[in-house]
């Protein structure tokens, strides 16, 4: 109506709600606004320097407030066995178990189980009454306490108070303030309101190949988990099919993907099912829905239960009901002599899901959790029974079962590296808990052994370095190398440790080009090491690439410094645990134009430009970040291979903003040349010579329109200056990544 609101009436609110959303109507685009996840802007702590803050706790106060608390029964949450402890180390173990070795994402370290879809998966029912029962002790605690930090610690807090010893804890997780879309958990039913039946088993079939138990039975990577909003296997059996057998398929391969192998499974799973117990008295179709569906005045709680009390001896989580022991709050064995002293038959829980029962009647019961002088039937899950049912497992079974302090120190390692793998090198651990010991799993660095080289040092080596011959590229892409293997997700890899020169990451084919190089760099370290003062090689090869980046930028006419932080160590072979690097070896690195030989048969649904944005998700880069790192590559010829693609210049070498200003050009027009469309030649729209070529991870930047504004900001005319200001920074940012023990973060 004329004169009328715009915003009036039924207008309003329709501009936040309504679909279609962007994702609606393109849902294969580049979702480059996923890079700025989680930024300074939605961090309310961002300027709260947290190491200082944890350092003012006195942890053992702390310990003794959550151990108070667990054995503390409040009435909206009544505990089991009047003992918060065991399902809140189902709690920590469900923070912490997402992790997946392959691109590092998931784990404890940024209490990403507080929100979507994590916070709503059905396998984390009953994690919200959890964390709300730990509320008290984050609020005494305050900014000073992370949640992932308190999630942890209550974990270990849990197994002390039954009698355990852990093996450590570190603090310093800061947490995320948003859920984290980038993250592809696989293919999810898209009602997350119901438990995982119906749809979500046929959605079970859109992430494996092949048959249970056959050679070609495959995860889909990077996916960690057997099933959708599940942590990781179904504890009924592949497809609730009650097989142990194959249900032990399942968690060799999901454990293995958390980088666990057979015996720090066993022990994980024989050491937490000896607390607490399964909750299944209600049919899963009468629980409300998860927190993040669920209506206001739940104020964040999911799972409504209708039934009876809704909670104690009336509590609906997982659908199975029963424990594993007789003495669910104490540290013991019984698990396994339980699971091996009995034969085990099927049977099915109230809320009707498939467990096991002893065969035997004389079999010890457990009693009930709330009501006194009731006695039930000892409980296992298929995924227990596996342990028994399958060689490897059931022989580390029987050795636990012979010595219970082996079986401890296992499971107590176990659980530190489980809750602390994802916190990266161990200089980023903070209190008096932290183990002393070096683990193959954290990447471990020898201490230096000498000085930091000085700058008169620094100087006389970038002298060397010059004097070597290796060409400004050479040492671009060698110290490039170094750092790329980074991932934020995990705090793993980068240039400390000189990794680049050891296995695997020397035999990878995206690093041949570096192998003369590091020889040259190895010349330039002995000549200098014989005198007074002593370089790593991990510093020279980054001093290498600083030294080509001012080369490059001298000769452009925008000369520059480039910081340069020594204080970088050499690695040795005991110290590199081949296995788990071999994760870090790129499929994918658009940065510097490789690809692996058969990627469109590996992947063909994934295009090259959505790892090349999921690797610059990996390093934390912005969009404009990820842009000018690329751009400032091509120009100094850092292609893998040598080849000319993207290098839209005549000055390789010399760190000009060419690539910008020929990507952006209206002078030429791109053709395709191939049908998949991977291959492409820039030509001359008025003669139609060819003058350059490119692959799809230049033109990216060109063809979408988030990078391409980017893009134009440094191909402008006053755009040069900006870009080697810009490129100098992400060069630092990205040598300095790892850098853990010089950064307070
Ligand atoms: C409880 C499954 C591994 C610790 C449960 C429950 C299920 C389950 C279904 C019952 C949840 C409920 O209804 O309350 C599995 C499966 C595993 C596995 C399928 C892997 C094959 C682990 C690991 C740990 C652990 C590795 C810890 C190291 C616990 C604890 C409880 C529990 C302490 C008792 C919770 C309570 O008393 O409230 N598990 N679990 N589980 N799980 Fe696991």
């Amino acid at each position: 109506l004329e004169g009328a609101c715009p915003f009036g009436g039924n207008k309003v609110g329709g501009a936040q709600t309504s679909r279609p959303t962007l994702q609606d109507w393109y849902p294969d685009r580049l979702r480059v606004e996923q890079l700025h996840r989680d930024g300074a802007a939605a961090n309310p702590l961002r300027d709260l320097d947290y190491p200082a803050a944890f350092a003012t706790i006195d942890l053992d106060e702390l310990k003794a407030d959550i151990k108070k608390l667990l054995t503390t029964s409040v009435s909206w949450w009544p505990s089991d066995y009047g003992n918060y402890a065991p399902q809140m180390i189902r709690m920590s173990w469900h923070s912490a178990g997402t992790y997946r070795i392959a691109d590092g994402r998931g784990g404890a370290g940024e209490a990403m189980q507080r929100f979507a879809p994590i916070s709503s998966w059905w396998d984390n029912g009953n994690t919200d009454k959890s964390r709300r029962l730990l509320s008290p002790i984050k609020q005494k605690y305050g900014n000073r306490l992370s949640w992932a930090d308190l999630i942890v610690l209550t974990g270990n807090c849990s197994l002390e108070v039954m009698g355990f010893p852990t093996f450590g804890f570190g603090g310093g997780r800061r947490d995320a303030w948003e859920p984290d879309d980038a993250v592809y958990w696989g293919p999810e039913y898209i009602d997350n309101m119901n438990p995982p039946s119906g749809d979500a088993m046929v959605m079970r079939d859109q992430r494996w190949t092949g048959e249970p138990g056959s050679d070609d039975y495959e995860l889909e990577q990077p996916l960690a988990a057997s099933h959708s909003a599940l942590i990781y296997v179904n504890p009924e059996g592949p497809e609730g099919n009650g097989d142990p057998a194959a249900s032990a398929v399942d968690i060799r391969i999901t454990f293995g993907r958390m980088a666990m192998n057979d015996e720090e499974t066993v022990a994980l799973i024989a050491g937490g099912h000896a607390f607490g117990k399964s909750h299944g008295q209600v049919s899963p179709d009468r629980i409300g829905v998860p927190p993040d569906v669920a209506p206001m005045e739940s104020m964040g709680l999911g799972w409504h239960n209708p039934q009876g009390k809704g909670n104690a001896e009336d509590t609906m989580t997982n659908g199975i009901e029963g424990s594993w022991t007789p003495n669910p709050t104490t540290w013991d064995n019984d698990y396994l002599e339980n699971l091996f002293r009995f034969e085990w038959e099927q049977t099915e829980s109230p809320a009707g899901a498939l467990q096991w029962k002893p065969t035997d009647a004389t079999a010890p019961t457990t009693p009930d959790a709330h009501l006194e002088g009731v006695e039930h039937p000892l409980m296992m899950m298929t995924s227990d029974i596996a342990l028994k049912v399958d060689p490897v497992y059931r022989a580390i079974c029987e050795r636990f079962l012979a010595d219970f302090d082996y079986f401890t120190d296992q499971f107590s390692r176990a659980w530190y590296k489980l809750t602390h793998r994802d916190m990266g090198p161990k200089d980023r651990y903070l209190g008096p808990e932290v183990a002393a010991e070096d683990l193959p799993w954290q990447d471990p660095l020898p201490k230096a052994e000498h000085p930091v080289v000085g700058d008169a040092g620094i100087a006389k080596l970038k002298q060397a370095v010059l004097d070597s011959g290796v060409s400004v590229s050479d040492l671009a892409f060698t110290a490039f190398s170094s750092a790329i293997t980074y991932r934020d997700t995990d705090k793993r890899g980068g240039a400390n440790g000189a990794r680049l020169a050891l296995a695997p990451q020397k035999d990878w084919p995206v690093n041949a080009r570096t192998v003369p190089v590091l020889d040259a760099l190895r010349r330039v370290r002995a000549d200098f090491n014989s005198g007074a003062e002593q370089v790593s090689l991990a510093d020279l090869i980054v001093l290498g690439g600083c030294v080509a980046v001012e080369q490059a930028a001298a000769a452009a006419g925008e000369p520059v410094t480039v910081p340069f932080t020594p204080g970088r160590v050499d690695a040795t072979d005991e110290q590199t645990d081949v296995p788990t690097f071999e994760w870090l070896a790129p499929a994918v690195d658009g940065f510097r134009s490789y690809q692996m030989d058969d990627w469109a048969t590996v992947a063909p649904a994934v295009s090259p430009e959505q790892m090349f944005l999921d690797k610059a998700a990996l390093l934390r880069l912005s969009a404009p970040e990820w842009t000018v790192l690329t751009g400032g590559l091509r120009v100094l010829g850092c292609n893998h291979d040598g080849s000319a693609d993207g290098v839209f210049t005549d000055r390789v070498g010399v760190l000009t903003n060419d690539f910008f200003t020929t990507l952006t050009s209206t002078d030429y027009e791109w053709t395709k040349q191939d049908e998949a469309g991977t291959a492409f030649t820039l030509d001359d729209r008025e003669t139609g010579a060819p003058a350059y070529s490119a692959s799809r991870h230049d033109l990216v930047f060109g063809a979408n329109q988030q990078l391409r504004a980017v893009a134009e900001v440094y191909a402008a005319s006053d755009g040069h200056a900006l870009f080697v200001r810009d490129f100098v920074a992400v060069w630092d940012k990205l040598m300095m990544a790892d850098r853990y023990d010089v950064k307070n973060t």
